[in-house]
């Protein structure tokens, strides 16, 4: 009697559409029960303690707010009913969702693009503050995974970026978002946006190459700084296109922590990807050559040039100024002097420019080399030929007694 009363009293003052007063509590009621299947052959079960705890049970008209057509409960089965369009009541984020890469892709025929429903859910929808949430911070690399972690998926439809969710899980970032620190730690949509969601390509992306310093800078304000005050830096401010940002040295999803070796000994390659020439000379050196072996321990490109903070150097401020080398190579060579410090780094062994001594004390070791492998290669011939020479004549010395 009383929540009759109470839902004609609502109906009275407008909340509820009066030919759906008894409806809600009923269609949960047998939602939650049902063994049924619906027209497309899904389960019709609707969990209802999921329901009970989404933002949107706490409307009044419950399930009637998203399947409003459905008139008579009492009625199953309720026949076709039409597809749930959220946009009635969230217009904003409709429209903001309309101009995302997921909505453009999905308004282009793109089936497997995200929906509303892919990234929030139909009938556990919560606010996303909540960690039941799956666009909380720490479901996310599950909710976009599904798609973005789906190496079948990635490959059908041929997805930008390959399993991004997987090196994003494994990263610093990843490890963070699950560990004791969650507040600061970035999900997807730190870096990318939630419902402005745009490819890399567009200028006006987040990750887009001109943006990509400040959108790591709004938490890495340090890194930053630093960075934008290098030699990289400043050509990056200049919009030159060859200078590289925050992403050319760390990545963008498998960012790892910085004194990781594995770590300081990629960092290399993608130095020596822009500098293909210091690269060639520092790998001919001791430095470079127990660097490749995995030990970050001797020098890399960092470890002598800086990262952030890198000058030319004839910047008094670079690491490799005529002030500052000695205390660099002093950082691992206590002992080193300014004799010690005359060890040329980038000394090219192939070019008379680094000076004779090196250039013919290079070219006599090839000389060497030539001469040692030419000798014994000529008497290994002669010898085989010597040995052949042996055995046939022993072979044709037998053929003779048998006959
Ligand atoms: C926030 C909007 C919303 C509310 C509220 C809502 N639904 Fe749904 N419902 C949907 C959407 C969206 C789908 C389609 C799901 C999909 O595409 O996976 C759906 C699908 C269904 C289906 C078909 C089976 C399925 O999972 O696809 C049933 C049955 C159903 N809803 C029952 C209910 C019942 C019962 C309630 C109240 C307890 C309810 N719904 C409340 C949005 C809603
Ligand atoms: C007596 C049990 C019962 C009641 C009450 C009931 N339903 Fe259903 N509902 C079913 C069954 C069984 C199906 C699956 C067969 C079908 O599709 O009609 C179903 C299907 C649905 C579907 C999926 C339709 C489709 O194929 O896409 C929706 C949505 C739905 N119900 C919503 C509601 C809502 C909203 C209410 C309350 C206003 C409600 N139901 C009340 C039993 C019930
Ligand atoms: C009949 C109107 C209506 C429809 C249809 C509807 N919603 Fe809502 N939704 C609401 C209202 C009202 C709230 C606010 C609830 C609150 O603040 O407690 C809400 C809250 C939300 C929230 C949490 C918002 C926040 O501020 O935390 C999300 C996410 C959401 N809806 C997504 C959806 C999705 C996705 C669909 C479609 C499957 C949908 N809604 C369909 C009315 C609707
Ligand atoms: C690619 C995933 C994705 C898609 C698709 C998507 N959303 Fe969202 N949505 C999010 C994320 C993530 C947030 C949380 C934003 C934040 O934390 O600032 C959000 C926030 C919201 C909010 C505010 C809720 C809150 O808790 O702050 C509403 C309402 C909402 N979305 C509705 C929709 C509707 C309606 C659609 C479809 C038109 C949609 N979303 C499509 C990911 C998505
Ligand atoms: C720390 C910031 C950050 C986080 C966190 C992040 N991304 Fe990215 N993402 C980027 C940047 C920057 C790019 C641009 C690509 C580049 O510069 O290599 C990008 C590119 C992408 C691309 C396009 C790939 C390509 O190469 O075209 C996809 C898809 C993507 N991200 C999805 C995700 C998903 C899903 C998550 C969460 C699991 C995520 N991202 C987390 C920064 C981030
Ligand atoms: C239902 C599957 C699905 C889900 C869930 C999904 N995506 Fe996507 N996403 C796609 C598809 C498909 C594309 C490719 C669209 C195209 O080809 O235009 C895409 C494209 C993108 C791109 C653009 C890449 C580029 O630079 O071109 C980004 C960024 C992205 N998704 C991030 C996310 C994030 C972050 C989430 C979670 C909040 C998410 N996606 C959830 C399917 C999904
Ligand atoms: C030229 C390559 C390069 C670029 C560009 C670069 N980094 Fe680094 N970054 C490094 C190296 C190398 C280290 C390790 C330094 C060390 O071991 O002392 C590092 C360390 C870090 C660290 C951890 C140590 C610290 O200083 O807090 C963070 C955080 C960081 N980088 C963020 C960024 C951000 C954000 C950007 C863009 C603004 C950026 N990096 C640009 C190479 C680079
Ligand atoms: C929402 C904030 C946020 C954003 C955006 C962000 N990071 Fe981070 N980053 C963190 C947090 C938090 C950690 C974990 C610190 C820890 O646990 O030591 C971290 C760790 C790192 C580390 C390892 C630091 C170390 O001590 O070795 C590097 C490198 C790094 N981030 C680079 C980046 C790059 C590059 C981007 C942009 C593509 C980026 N970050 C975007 C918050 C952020
Ligand atoms: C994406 C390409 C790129 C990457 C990665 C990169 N650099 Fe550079 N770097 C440049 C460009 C371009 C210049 C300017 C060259 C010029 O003006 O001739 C430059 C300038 C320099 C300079 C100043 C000397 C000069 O010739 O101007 C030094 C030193 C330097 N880089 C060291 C490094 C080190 C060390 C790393 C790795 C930690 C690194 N770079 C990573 C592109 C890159
Ligand atoms: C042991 C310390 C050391 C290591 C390791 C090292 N460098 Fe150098 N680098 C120097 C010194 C000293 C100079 C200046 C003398 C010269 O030009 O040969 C220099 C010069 C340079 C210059 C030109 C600078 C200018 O202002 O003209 C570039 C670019 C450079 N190095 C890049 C690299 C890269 C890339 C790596 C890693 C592949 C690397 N360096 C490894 C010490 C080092
Ligand atoms: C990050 C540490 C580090 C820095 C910085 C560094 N070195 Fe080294 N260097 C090593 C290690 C480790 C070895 C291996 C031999 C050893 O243990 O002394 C080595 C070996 C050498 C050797 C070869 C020694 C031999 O016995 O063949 C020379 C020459 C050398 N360094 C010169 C320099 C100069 C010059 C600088 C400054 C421009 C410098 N190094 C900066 C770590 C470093």
């Amino acid at each position: 009697m009383k929540a009759i009363g109470i839902t004609l009293l609502l109906a009275a003052l407008g909340f509820l559409p009066a030919a759906h007063a008894a409806g809600a509590d009923e269609c949960i009621e047998c939602h939650a029960k049902t063994t049924e299947k619906t027209a497309s052959g899904k389960s019709a079960k609707v969990d209802p303690e999921a329901f009970g705890g989404s933002v949107h049970a706490k409307g009044k008209k419950k399930c009637l707010a998203c399947h409003e057509e459905i008139e008579n409960p009492d009625k199953a089965p309720h026949g076709k009913v039409k597809a749930v369009d959220c946009a009635s009541c969230h217009d904003k984020e409709a429209a903001e969702y309309a101009t995302t890469i997921h909505g453009k892709a999905k308004a282009g025929g793109k089936s497997a693009a995200a929906t509303c429903v892919d990234c929030h859910g139909a009938h556990d929808i919560r606010k996303s503050d909540d960690p039941k949430s799956k666009v909380h911070k720490v479901n996310m690399d599950v909710t976009c995974g599904a798609c973005h972690g789906n190496d079948a998926m990635i490959k059908k439809e041929k997805m930008p970026g390959g399993n991004v969710a997987k090196l994003y899980h494994d990263s610093i970032h990843g490890e963070s978002v699950h560990g004791k620190d969650k507040s600061k730690a970035p999900t997807c949509t730190n870096c990318h946006g939630a419902h402005d969601m745009r490819p890399k390509s567009d200028p006006e992306s987040n990750v887009a190459k001109g943006k990509i310093v400040e959108t790591c800078g709004t938490c890495h304000s340090k890194a930053k700084k630093a960075f934008l005050g290098s030699v990289h830096g400043k050509m990056k401010s200049q919009n030159v296109k060859a200078a590289p940002d925050c992403t050319d040295c760390h990545g963008a999803h498998g960012v790892q922590k910085h004194d990781l070796p594995k770590w300081q000994v990629d960092v290399v390659k993608e130095c020596g990807d822009c500098h293909l020439d210091y690269i060639k000379t520092f790998r001919d050196t001791y430095h470079g050559q127990v660097t490749d072996l995995g030990y970050a321990r001797v020098a890399t490109c960092a470890a002598c040039h800086g990262s952030h903070d890198i000058q030319r150097k004839d910047n008094p401020e670079s690491k490799i100024s005529e002030r500052n080398l000695l205390a660099t190579c002093q950082g691992c060579h206590p002992k080193a002097n300014a004799n010690f410090v005359k060890f040329e780094p980038h000394a090219d062994k192939h070019s008379l420019k680094s000076g004779p001594a090196l250039y013919y004390t290079t070219k006599f070791m090839q000389f060497l080399l030539a001469g040692v492998f030419s000798f014994f290669g000529l008497h290994t011939l002669l010898w085989l030929y010597r040995s052949i020479k042996v055995v046939s004549a022993r072979r044709a010395g037998r053929t003779e007694e048998k006959s």
